[in-house]
């Protein structure tokens, strides 16, 4: 099976700046972009336990933390590091080119 991806533009870099999340939609998804010590991170944006937005959660060295129970999420590989969620948020490739950031879907 042949597996389509494309990138798409999810906003200008200085719109996510150290420390900062952001969130977007594009078509049927939802996606985070997190700044993390510099290092721009795309993931699902919506929390794998409920249905909770991860862009008004919190950033740490950590991850992103679920602003309704708590759970962390580890940037690089999507885990959870504590429950109640179990389940990992899917994570996307990112590339910055010309201030702009594009996540592949
Ligand atoms: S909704 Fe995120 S941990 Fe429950």
């Amino acid at each position: 099976m042949i597996i389509l991806t494309a990138w798409i533009k999810a906003c200008n870099l200085d719109q996510v700046k150290e420390g900062q999340l952001f969130g977007f939609t594009h078509n049927d998804k939802k996606i985070l972009i997190a700044n993390q010590k510099g290092k721009i991170h795309a993931t699902d944006l919506i929390c794998t336990h409920a249905d909770a937005d991860l862009s008004t959660g919190f950033l740490s060295d950590q991850g992103v933390r679920c602003p309704l129970h708590l759970s962390v999420f580890d940037l690089e590989n999507g885990k959870p590091q504590n429950l109640p969620a179990e389940i990992p948020l899917k994570v996307y490739n990112v590339k910055i080119d010309q201030n702009e950031i594009y996540v592949e879907v």
